[in-house]
């Protein structure tokens, strides 16, 4: 789907959150190489980043474009940020940042994250996006309302479902609060629907199997001029059967 989205909105930068494209969990260097082959420019991930004991080298060789979420302790393989630069010389800083709420709460402030990387180089870059990735929508849309007018694109990732709030925020930063998943259309977000309706019936642990049948390409376009104001904010779904 990417060539084809790439023709029609001619972008200058690709970010995918790569998070669970092993499979529905993790991400593996096989599935990060096919992702920069399809296109995408920059990976950003979340709390399933660890799930593969054989990514983490490659955190560590590719930080450059793949990246986990900065608020993790320090210990961490990888960065939390990247800096990617365009052929006519601007320059975009991508950050990934974990929510708390209904998640593991060991991790950092996101806020106070927020505040240390727009201090540092990160704050210098001529665009700044935040992948977000957290349960919470009350969560996201503080952090958004924290970030306004600091940064000028942040999407919401974790939940699997895109939302329909896409929106420019009083003082300039695009939002939307889920960007939604790329994978099955069907079962529950990705993941066959009987095994996990069993889980709820019976509240005993069932294999995670993925949905078969038509998926979904979920994602969000935005346009920023050079004066950095949102020309746009467009939510896409594209729906196809491999
Ligand atoms: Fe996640």
């Amino acid at each position: 789907v990417l060539p084809d989205l790439r023709k029609e909105y001619s972008p200058d930068l690709i970010v995918a959150n790569g998070e669970n494209s092993a499979g529905g969990l993790g991400i593996d260097p096989r599935c990060a190489d096919e992702i920069w082959a399809a296109g995408v420019d920059v990976i950003s991930s979340g709390n399933h980043i660890w799930k593969k004991k054989t990514l983490l080298p490659y955190l560590e060789q590719h930080e450059d474009k793949l990246i986990r979420p900065y608020n993790f302790p320090p210990s961490a393989p990888g960065r939390g940020w990247t800096l990617w630069k365009s052929h006519s010389g601007y320059s975009v800083a991508i950050l990934n940042l974990q929510g708390r709420v209904f998640m593991t709460d060991l991790i950092d402030c996101p806020f106070r994250a927020l505040d240390d990387l727009l201090a540092g180089e990160a704050g210098q870059a001529d665009y700044i996006f935040l992948d977000f990735h957290a349960e919470a929508t009350s969560e996201k849309i503080a952090l958004a309302k924290y970030a306004d007018g600091r940064i000028q694109m942040m999407v919401g990732t974790h939940t699997h479902v895109q939302t329909a709030d896409e929106r420019v925020l009083a003082n300039g930063t695009a939002y939307i609060t889920d960007a939604g998943m790329c994978g099955p259309a069907e079962g529950v977000i990705g993941v066959r629907a009987d095994s996990i309706v069993d889980r709820f019936i019976n509240a005993r642990p069932t294999q995670f199997e993925l949905a078969k049948g038509p998926a979904i390409v979920n994602a969000v376009f935005f346009e920023v001029n050079e004066q950095k104001e949102i020309l746009r904010i467009e939510r896409i779904r594209r729906e196809f059967t491999p």
